[in-house]
């Protein structure tokens, strides 16, 4: 389902491509200087180099984030061949990228704060320019260049782009993610090109083989020059003798790129510019599981369909959505318990070998490990007798070498346990295996019957995308508003708002006996409390009369929607059935903080409530995290703009469930600039008395 989702977006983007590139003939590909693009102009502000084949401007990373980024225009994707700030990705609204009179290319968030710059502020810089290479050029009236983005890569090097002493490429953090991962592709000390997994936790290299020698993996030493690049035929050479080839080398048309990707693999590519999809045509590492980090502590990789992380039995992931966090243990080994060794064949973690000893009996090597309480686990190869200790247990997998097993530690009390047996839970770390090779199609160079493939999938993806706008259309437009909706219409919007779910009037109407019991009343309506159907106590606010379209209202319900955080008001669901707009949240008990605190000032029913001094610590700090959670930690960050007591309810347990957004947004029309700096509000609430 995720991928057929992935695809339809990827479809989507390559229909709006072909229209801007045909619709747009020459874009101009300088921004003189004292000039600036805006955010908000998007299609316009773009700056297009002068073959058209790159383009440079803002680039959506979230629903209201966006990167200064240069990219591939005829790719399916547009994929990102440069990022300037791909840490801080700035405002939807506001943010602007300007050639300034001092002459620094800066790039200002929507409070004008500098978020990333060329720092080359006091040269004579006269413009900024997109080359035919992809190479941004900050140079003067004489054409000198001060500054470019060649010298700044982020995870892709193109065509006469160098990797040097200074410049590492570092991967994404995830699969379309801006964001720096772990990765990262750099000459060490000793001249080496190198992959490395720089974790948290640890690194280490893996590309080339790490139990090689440098002369055995052809590389040499000796050269400090440190220098390595390709050229538009796919030819790449480096000063440590690293040497290779794309599989359709000579090629000078293509455009190629070489990437480090999230899943740490440094893959060459090509475009097929005709249907804008990129084929690898080379690749580092030809097994993806030998590429450190992936599963994590105790996680090992296989291949089913794809490398898989699972956890040895008696383990448990620690975050199915994150695999590079690895795998717990279910049980404690305690120093001086009887223990005894679970035999995993055909697997080994490497690295973090407490000693290596070769031709030893295994029963020597078992008692090793025995004794140390530092080790975890020893792999043991029969043959050549060579044992390992491990101290920690990290980038296991499966290995082809038959002879090598993982024998894991674990306490003879520990009862029910299996680890003999691999506990496959089948999930997928989001890793491709067919990048992980290279692409048939140029190696056999069948390139014909392989477009016509792609053609008519390309055809059949269209017409599928097609059919799903008609039907979420005629959803959206016909039942939306209609009472008679009834389920239809709550698939429909299932689809759109995950566990958030649509309501009808009557269900409200019957959940609050008819909107009787009024708890608060606000400048955009009354809210009443409720209990459903099953059990749950509800906050319905009933919004005034709409001053404002559907669509906003819904585009609204969409963010409130993913907002899930301890110390916010959650947002159950909705209503929408003209003439009625309801909002339906948890009910919090203990009202809102301003009646705790001056609560009997002005003459209301006293609720007898005091503040201790460790709640009102507890309410700042709750209160703190949840505007951290809203600023910083929610993919579209949201600036609340109306912190106050009256805003901030608190729950049975004086938790406070903070800043439910007063006059809830998707009712209230504050003032444009208001509205600009905040990407949206948060739980509007049954707060705003
Ligand atoms: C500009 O200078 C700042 C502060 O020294 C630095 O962090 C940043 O990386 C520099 N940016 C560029 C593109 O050189
Ligand atoms: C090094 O080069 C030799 C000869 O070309 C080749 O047989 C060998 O496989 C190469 N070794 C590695 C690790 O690439
Ligand atoms: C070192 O590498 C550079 C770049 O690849 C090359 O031009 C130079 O000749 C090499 N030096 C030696 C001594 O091999
Ligand atoms: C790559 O191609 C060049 C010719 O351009 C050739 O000299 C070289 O041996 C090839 N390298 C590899 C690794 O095949
Ligand atoms: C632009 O892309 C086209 C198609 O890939 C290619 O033929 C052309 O050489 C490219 N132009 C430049 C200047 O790279
Ligand atoms: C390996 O480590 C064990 C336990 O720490 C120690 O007894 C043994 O002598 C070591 N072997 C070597 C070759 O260092």
């Amino acid at each position: 389902m995720n991928r057929v989702h992935g695809l339809h977006l990827i479809v989507l983007t390559s229909l709006c491509c072909v229209a801007l590139s045909a619709g747009e003939g020459d874009r101009r590909s300088v921004l003189w200087r004292g000039r600036s693009i805006a955010v908000e102009d998007a299609a316009d502000s773009v700056l297009v180099s002068p073959s058209g084949n790159f383009s440079c401007g803002f680039y959506k990373v979230a629903t209201n984030a966006y990167t200064l980024a240069v990219w591939f225009t005829a790719s399916a994707d547009a994929t990102v061949a440069w990022t300037a700030n791909r840490d801080t990705p700035v405002n939807g609204v506001g943010s602007r990228a300007e050639l300034r009179k001092d002459g620094s290319l800066v790039l200002q968030d929507y409070d004008g704060r500098v978020v990333w710059s060329t720092n080359t502020s006091g040269t004579p810089a006269d413009r900024a320019q997109l080359l035919d290479t992809g190479n941004l050029v900050v140079s003067d009236a004489a054409g000198n260049r001060l500054w470019q983005s060649f010298d700044w890569p982020t995870d892709t090097l193109l065509p006469e782009q160098p990797v040097t002493r200074y410049r590492q490429l570092v991967s994404a953090a995830a699969r379309g993610s801006p964001y720096s991962g772990y990765y990262k592709f750099y000459f060490d000390s000793s001249n080496i090109l190198n992959l490395m997994y720089d974790g948290p936790e640890i690194s280490s290299n893996y590309w080339p083989d790490p139990f090689k020698k440098w002369w055995d993996n052809n590389r040499t030493a000796f050269n400090s020059s440190r220098h390595g690049s390709f050229d538009r035929r796919g030819v790449f050479t480096a000063s440590d003798q690293l040497q290779f080839n794309a599989s359709d080398m000579g090629d000078g048309g293509v455009m190629r790129r070489l990437t480090l990707d999230y899943d740490g693999n440094l893959r060459l590519y090509s475009l097929d510019a005709a249907a804008g999809r990129w084929h690898v045509t080379w690749v580092a590492v030809q097994r993806q599981c030998d590429v450190h980090g992936l599963c994590g502590r105790y996680g090992i990789c296989t291949y089913s369909q794809g490398p898989t992380c699972s956890c040895p039995d008696g383990y448990v992931p620690h975050d199915a959505s994150d695999w590079s966090k690895g795998c717990r243990r279910t049980f404690d080994v305690r120093c001086g318990e009887d223990v005894a060794f679970a035999e995993m064949r055909h697997t080994d973690y490497w690295g973090f070998d407490l000693n290596y000893t070769a031709g030893i009996s295994f029963d020597t090597c078992r008692r090793l490990c025995l004794v140390d309480c530092r080790c975890e686990a020893f792999g043991y190869r029969q043959g050549t007798g060579e044992c390992y200790p491990k101290i920690s247990l990290w980038n296991g997998r499966v290995m082809s070498i038959p002879y090598q097993t993982i024998y894991l530690k674990f306490p003879t009390g520990a009862k029910n346990l299996n680890p003999s047996l691999l506990h496959f839970d089948g999930h997928t770390c989001t890793m491709d295996e067919r990048d992980a090779t290279v692409s048939s199609s140029y190696l056999h160079g069948r390139r014909n019957t392989i477009n016509f493939i792609y053609f008519y999938s390309f055809l059949a993806v269209v017409f599928v995308v097609e059919a799903i706008f008609v039907v979420v259309g005629y959803l959206f437009v016909f039942r939306a508003d209609s009472v008679a909706a009834g389920r239809v219409g709550d698939e429909g919007y299932s689809l759109v708002f995950s566990h958030f779910r649509r309501f009808t009037y009557d269900e409200l109407s019957d959940a609050t006996c008819g909107f009787r019991d009024e708890i608060a009343k606000g400048g955009t309506g009354s809210v009443y409390k409720g209990v459903l159907e099953d059990g749950r106590s509800i906050a319905v606010k009933r919004l005034d009369e709409m001053t404002q379209a559907d669509e906003v209202f819904r585009s609204e319900l969409s963010v409130i929607g993913r907002i899930n955080h301890m110390n916010l008001v959650r947002i159950w669901g909705f209503c929408s059935e003209h003439p009625h707009r309801l909002l339906v949240s948890e009910f919090v008990e203990n009202g809102s903080l301003d009646r705790a605190l001056f609560d009997g000032d002005d003459g209301e029913d006293n609720t007898g409530v005091v503040l201790p001094w460790r709640s009102r610590y507890k309410i700042a700090v709750g209160v703190a995290k949840a505007l951290a959670y809203l600023h910083h930690e929610c993919l579209e960050w949201i600036v609340h703009c109306d912190v106050k007591p009256e805003n901030i309810l608190l729950d049975g347990d004086f938790e406070p469930k903070a800043p439910a957004e007063s006059p809830a947004r998707p009712a209230a029309a504050p003032d444009p600039a208001e509205e600009a700096r905040s990407a949206s509000s948060p739980s509007p609430s049954a707060a705003d008395a």
